[in-house]
């Protein structure tokens, strides 16, 4: 596997906030490289450094074997970026966008409109190729971002949170849209909070935390690293959850290791405990369970088990959404 995009300990600050703070990464070519990390983590600070929009105060960042310091015309043409916000223009048509990319990258006017035509059908676009972007909904403004970023058949696309906001179906339009890119040989770094898409897509993660690497590997390296297995146990009725928690609890890994809910109870169990054992104190205290599983842990529980919190998206909810939209 040849490295596409090779990173060494690159370090960005703005006034007194370091936002990247010595970050190492490689990503292979043709694979999906994620950055997963809560709001503020640094993650389109590094973007912008490889998209060379953002110089680094220390380290290098080689992109294609290309410098994004010392040779950023070189990185620029190799690369296609969506960013977090959309970057559409309203007042045209889908088509309009798209066509206006390809006179802007120098394409005669006639592969400028082929293209143009090609990508709304690949995007499912096609029947809104003449509606002003203005009309189009969340999923299809995304859609129109990411075919706007392949204009130019760029080998390396980076795509800035990409779903943040998207409905559930149009998540999934847009990973397998994203799939399909990448069996084409695409490279694309992504950066995301959601733990579901890093786990979906991701060859690779590196989980950043207030700018600085705090895990890395394939998500099942991941769920291996925090070890262990998870019980989750969920009772009939939702008013023994107190007393499941405390039955629970001396079987945790540590103190941190058990979350309570509204309906069940999930803990990391401690090396050496059955699920057998858990089962029949449960049964001592006369509770009635729904449902009780051993399980590996997921992205989520990674999450909380290497960093001390739960992710921004799970912590803030509604007020992190919000907050994207006015902004
Ligand atoms: N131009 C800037 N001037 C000052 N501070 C900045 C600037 N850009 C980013 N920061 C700060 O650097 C840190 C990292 O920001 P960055 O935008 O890279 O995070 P992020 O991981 O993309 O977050 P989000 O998920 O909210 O998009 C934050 O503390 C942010 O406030
Ligand atoms: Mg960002």
């Amino acid at each position: 596997m040849t490295s596409a995009i090779e990173v060494e300990g690159l370090v960005k600050r703005f006034g007194k906030v370091t936002a990247l703070d010595g970050i190492d990464m490689v990503a292979g070519e043709g694979t999906v490289f994620s950055l997963l990390g809560p709001n503020g983590a640094g993650k389109t600070t590094a973007i912008r450094i490889l998209s060379t929009l953002l110089v680094p105060d220390a380290g290098r960042a080689l992109v294609g074997g290309y410098d994004v310091v010392r040779q950023p015309k070189s990185v620029r043409r190799l690369i296609g970026l969506t960013g977090q916000y959309a970057a559409v223009d309203e007042l045209l048509s889908g088509k309009e966008n798209l066509y206006m990319i390809g006179s802007l990258l120098g394409m005669r006017a006639s592969v400028a409109r082929a293209r143009a035509t090609q990508l709304l059908e690949d995007f499912d676009l096609s029947e809104a190729a003449h509606k002003l972007a203005r009309t189009y909904s969340g999923g299809m403004r995304r859609r129109l971002d990411l075919a706007a970023s392949l204009v130019g058949r760029p080998p390396f696309l980076y795509l800035d949170e990409p779903t943040t906001g998207l409905d559930p179906a149009s998540r999934r339009d847009l990973w397998s849209m994203i799939r399909g890119l990448v069996s084409d040989g695409t490279t694309v770094l992504l950066t995301t909070q959601y733990l579901d898409e890093a786990d979906q897509l991701a060859d690779e993660i590196v989980v950043i935390d207030h700018g600085k690497v705090i895990a890395a590997g394939t998500s099942k390296d991941l769920k291996m690293r925090v070890g262990g297995q998870v019980v989750f146990a969920q009772p009939v009725d939702p008013r023994d959850v107190p007393t499941t928690g405390r039955v629970l609890e001396p079987f945790a890994r540590d103190d941190d290791a058990i979350r309570i809910d509204a309906e069940a109870v999930t803990v990391s169990i401690a090396d050496g405990v059955q699920l057998g054992q858990v089962a029949r104190r449960l049964d001592d205290e006369g509770i009635q369970m729904d449902e009780l599983a051993l399980r590996r842990p997921s992205l989520d529980e990674v999450f909380l088990a290497i960093t001390g919190h739960v992710t921004e998206e799970n912590e803030l909810d509604v007020d992190a959404d919000t907050e994207r939209r006015s902004s």
